[in-house]
């Protein structure tokens, strides 16, 4: 998937938008209220991190001169890691504009121009979000399970669809529709920094950083109904890895990796 370094400053932030910016929705307020404490947990050095953050870049891969679009990029970690492993030009976007004014002020910091990465508030189910130039790979680092219903599954795909040249790809972490959220196990808290309590239904309330919030779980079939739809293919599930540099790590978290809460899902749009 490697490409000759392009231009960098045409991914202009939400050039193609035909909607205006989205109005709040519950989920924006509840990351607007808590990106503080969102931001603790994502800097935390938790045996769960590193197996999350493992897995996931071992599914991405190179990233070295590709365009990347990162969806509910939060406060910008996985666009900033993915910058310093090579990519070209990125775009993060989130559905709380309080997320990417933290990811921009984080970007200050670190000294990653804004000709290469910029951030964007963007709701990941807008229907007709379109860059004026496709990116290599679009990530989504925990968007998927805040897809309410099907249909809001099906308009996360397609907005990556849309964005993706023939041949791009997704890379997505999500919660594992193999879990069983009815029963969590209780060593999730202090291994993970995070627990989830069942609610009706696929909902499932997830408790991180002091904070309950509202994730869906969604089984094989729906993802793969879903993606179809949207227009994608070569489903995969990558089950999570553990660092090798991080011996004992496996035995530490051993009850996590038999059983894991969150899988990497990848798909590729057709050539
Ligand atoms: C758990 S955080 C993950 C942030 C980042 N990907 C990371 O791994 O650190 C989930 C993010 O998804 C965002 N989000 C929820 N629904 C969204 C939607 N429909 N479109 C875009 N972002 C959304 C939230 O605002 C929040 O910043």
């Amino acid at each position: 998937m490697r490409i000759a370094r392009i231009e960098m400053n045409v991914m202009a932030p939400l050039a193609g938008r035909t909607t205006p910016a989205p109005a709040p929705t519950a989920q924006a307020p509840a990351y607007d209220r808590f990106g503080a404490t969102y931001q603790d947990w994502t800097e935390s050095d938790s045996p769960y991190r590193a197996i999350e953050l493992y897995s996931f870049l071992t599914a991405v891969g190179d990233v070295d001169g590709l365009r990347v679009l990162d969806l509910a990029t939060g406060e910008g970690r996985i666009a900033r890691l993915l910058a310093r492993r090579g990519a070209a030009a990125l775009l993060g976007t989130d559905l709380s504009p309080e997320m990417v004014r933290r990811a921009q002020a984080q970007q200050d910091t670190d000294g990653i121009g804004t000709d290469r990465l910029r951030f964007a508030v963007l709701d990941a189910t807008d229907p007709h979000f379109a860059l004026p130039v496709q990116v290599d790979l679009v990530t989504a680092m925990y968007l998927l399970p805040y897809a309410a219903t099907e249909a809001a599954l099906q308009a996360m795909f397609a907005l990556a669809e849309r964005n993706l040249r023939p041949g791009g790809r997704l890379v997505a972490y999500t919660a594992s529709p193999d879990y069983d959220f009815r029963r969590p196990d209780p060593r999730l808290r202090s291994h993970c920094g995070f627990d989830y309590r069942a609610a009706e239904g696929n909902r499932v309330e997830l408790v991180i950083a002091g904070q309950h919030v509202d994730v869906w779980q969604w089984d094989r079939d729906t993802h793969a109904r879903a993606l179809e739809a949207a227009g994608l293919s070569e489903l995969r599930w990558h089950p999570l890895r553990c660092p090798p540099q991080r011996p004992g790590l496996a035995a530490e978290m051993a009850f996590y990796l038999s059983d894991p809460s969150c899988i990497v899902l990848s798909a590729c749009k057709p050539d």
